[in-house]
């Protein structure tokens, strides 16, 4: 440059505000200047995408290409001994004879493992634990047979325990440089295994943390409330805030679920869903690092076209977060009020008839519409007290409104009891206490952090499906059909974050289809693929019930036609995924992957651009059988 004293004297104001970083952990980068010696970390040329290698196949450990142990070292050195190669969690369960080589059976850390094996805190905190099993081909459960055979299956090879963007960046550069399977995980929480990848090096982000609430961000179309966060930060790492700067944040109601994963990235609902939108409505700027190794900053004035892709597109998919800038709301109130009834015998009274309790689901669903008027969150469930039965169901709702008293959510709940009393039902209610909390995250939070029910799958009901008394009777049909013939579990949350809530900007990735919805349905098998005590369902199996549960969500599908699934509560295994989760945004997400990430650097099953790539000679079988990753990513000959 010809003029030097004036851009030495421009440049730190312009860094301020236009390339303003959030963290002290994204200001340490790879240089260019350190690639030169090192090739293996080069950066790659978005405009250039030279494939790294003419092989249809990712690289395994088998593979004359894979790195050498010399080679992982000399990495490790670079990367200053970041890198890691985990073996599953429950390997202290298994006789060393049947893991090959090394002690690894004690009873007593067996033991811990097997009581906490439920808890997803012990998976998030694991480099490479999640909490879908099945993805890795139940390849070491925790078990009660010692001789059984454990091995990492799904499980990465290595992983770079993230502290820097520059180690994000080597860990990109090497993959692509090196042709080996890149996945990312955060917390573990994903229901489809997109966290984990067999053979693969693993970028684990969970100690990227951060959380700064500032009351003024500005950027050039916002002034006001934000929450900086770090990749790796969790919902319960950020409660304090709330409180300690009287105000609202939206966030995942899992304790343990990350903040700026996968559930900023595919939409994120809280429970202020109705009145401010998704979460990733609110995502004010994004930092990430790319398929071609490069940090960026996508917002509205920086790589539009990524900004766009990131909210709503999915975690996996367009980049690694570092960090995000999201949003922050006034402190907002809510007070809520809960209603169950059951078919089982209550406090001395019989049970209800089972057409009874489902007249009166479908009187709590006319209500769905008058519920996201309110702005407010209806989070209910259906439940079996035993598999299969239509004996034993228990309904259970928790309908909490904003910037109501809970005398005012009691008044306005009022005619909903009233007309359950009319059907008979008021008998045998459990019409709880009603109370004002400023939040009600904080016991959604107790349900369902654990390892569950990783069968799911979900549909967004319309509007259309809760406005008149015929389609309620439909939509009641619908559910009761799969509760009952199915055998499954319900859960319902009536939320609808519209074009016109309080969000900060709709124009984004998300399904079309949850501007329109009133309720989000998700359906589950009542136990998970493992129980912890028996051997694990034989894949044969599981790929039978899997499609059993695709046969029983069709009838959802046939009465919301044009409608979509929420991906991070849905079926990545669904054979209509692109429309499912995209609808018609996903044509432009194909074009914004392809041209942030040519090489098919990020895949994660039901991704954008996924069909390009298969997992083969996985235990599953894929399509025709189950998506578990313990097999070889190859792209899919044409
Ligand atoms: C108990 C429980 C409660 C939940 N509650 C809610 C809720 O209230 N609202 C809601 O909307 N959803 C909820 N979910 C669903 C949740 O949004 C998804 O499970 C989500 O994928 C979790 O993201 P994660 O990053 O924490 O987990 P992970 O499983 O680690 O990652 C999920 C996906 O995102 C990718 N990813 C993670 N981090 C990054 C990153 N930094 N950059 C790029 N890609 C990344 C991963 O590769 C993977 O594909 C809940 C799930 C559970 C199990
Ligand atoms: C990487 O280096 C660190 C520090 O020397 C070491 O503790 C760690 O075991 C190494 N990782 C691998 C996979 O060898
Ligand atoms: C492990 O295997 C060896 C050899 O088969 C056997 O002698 C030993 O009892 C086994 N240990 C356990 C804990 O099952
Ligand atoms: C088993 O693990 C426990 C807990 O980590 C440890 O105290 C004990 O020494 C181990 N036992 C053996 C035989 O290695
Ligand atoms: C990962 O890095 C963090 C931060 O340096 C460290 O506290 C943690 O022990 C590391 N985890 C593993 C499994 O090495
Ligand atoms: C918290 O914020 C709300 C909404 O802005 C306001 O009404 C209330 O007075 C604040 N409380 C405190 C303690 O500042
Ligand atoms: C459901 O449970 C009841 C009571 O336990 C039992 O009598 C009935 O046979 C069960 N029905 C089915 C289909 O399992």
């Amino acid at each position: 440059m010809f003029l030097p004293s004036l851009t030495f004297l421009v440049l730190p104001t312009f860094l301020q505000t236009i390339t303003a970083l959030n963290f002290a952990f994204e200001e340490i980068q790879l240089t260019e200047a350190e690639t030169l010696s090192n090739p293996s970390i080069r950066f790659g040329d978005l405009n250039n995408p030279a494939p790294p290698s003419a092989e249809p196949c990712k690289v395994t450990p088998q593979d004359q290409d894979w790195p050498t142990d010399t080679e992982w070292a000399d990495f490790n050195a670079t990367l200053g001994g970041v890198l890691l190669k985990p073996r599953p969690l429950a390997l202290p369960c298994y006789n060393e004879t049947t893991v090959g080589g090394g002690s690894t059976y004690n009873a007593t850390r067996c033991e811990a493992v097997k009581s906490g094996w439920g808890n997803m805190a012990l998976h998030a905190n694991d480099p490479i634990s999640v909490r879908s099993q099945w993805a890795t081909g139940d390849s070491c459960v925790p078990t009660g047979q010692p001789n059984s055979k454990c091995s990492q299956g799904g499980y990465p090879v290595y992983v770079i325990n993230a502290t820097t963007v520059r180690h994000v960046q080597m860990a990109v550069n090497f993959a692509r440089n090196k042709n080996i399977r890149v996945v990312v995980k955060n917390s573990g929480h994903d229901f489809n295994g997109k966290n984990i990848g067999a053979h693969s090096l693993s970028i684990w982000v969970h100690n990227l943390k951060g959380a700064e609430y500032h009351a003024d961000y500005t950027t050039s179309n916002y002034a006001g409330r934000a929450l900086v966060v770090g990749a790796g930060t969790q919902a319960s790492d950020v409660y304090s805030i709330r409180t300690t700067y009287n105000t609202t944040i939206q966030l995942p109601g899992g304790a343990t679920v990350g903040v700026v994963g996968g559930y900023a990235q595919g939409g994120g609902h809280s429970s202020y869903s109705s009145l401010y939108g998704l979460t990733a409505d609110n995502v004010l700027r994004i930092h990430a690092v790319t398929a071609d190794g490069k940090f960026v900053t996508a917002d509205p004035d920086t790589n539009q076209d990524l900004y766009w892709a990131f909210r709503g597109g999915g975690g996996g998919n367009f980049g690694i977060v570092t960090s995000m800038v999201i949003a922050a709301f006034p402190q907002t109130p809510l007070a809520s009020s809960s209603i169950s009834f059951s078919t089982l015998p209550r406090a001395g009274q019989p049970g209800l008839s089972v057409d009874t309790f489902w007249q009166g689901v479908e009187t709590y669903f006319s209500y769905g519409i008058a519920i996201c008027e309110e702005g407010g969150l209806g989070y209910d469930f259906i439940r079996h007290s035993t598999s299969g039965n239509s004996t034993g169901l228990t309904f259970t709702v928790s309908i909490s409104l904003p910037f109501k008293t809970a005398s005012e959510v009691r008044e306005f709940l009022q005619p909903l009891r009233d007309q359950l009393r009319e059907i008979g039902i008021m008998r045998s209610v459990q019409d709880e206490s009603t109370n004002t909390t400023p939040d009600n995250d904080a016991s959604i939070s107790a349900i369902g952090d654990t390892v569950h029910h990783t069968l799911i799958a979900s549909r967004l009901f319309q509007r259309s499906n809760f406005a008149t008394p015929s389609s309620l009777s439909e939509l009641r049909a619908a559910v009761r059909y799969f509760v009952e013939e199915g055998g499954y579990d319900f859960h319902g949350q009536t939320y609808n974050p519209s074009l016109e809530t309080d969000a900060y900007d709709t124009d984004n990735a998300v399904h079309p289809g949850f501007r329109t919805a009133i309720m989000h349905a998700q359906g589950y098998e009542r136990t998970h693929h493992w129980d912890g005590v028996e051997p694990v369902v034989p894949v044969a199996e599981q790929a039978q019930r899997h499609d059993r549960m695709q046969s029983y969500i069709q009838r959802w599908k046939e009465i919301t036609p044009g409608s979509g699934s929420y991906m991070n509560e849905g079926d990545a295994q669904t054979k209509d995924w692109k429309d499912a989760f995209w609808g018609e945004n996903y044509e432009r997400l194909e074009g914004v992957k392809r041209k942030f990430d040519p090489w098919g650097m990020f895949w994660v099953l039901g991704g954008v651009g996924s069909d390009a790539w298969e997992v083969r000679g996985s235990s599953g079988g894929g399509r025709e059988g189950l998506f578990t990753q313990d097999g070889t990513l190859c792209k899919v000959e044409i």
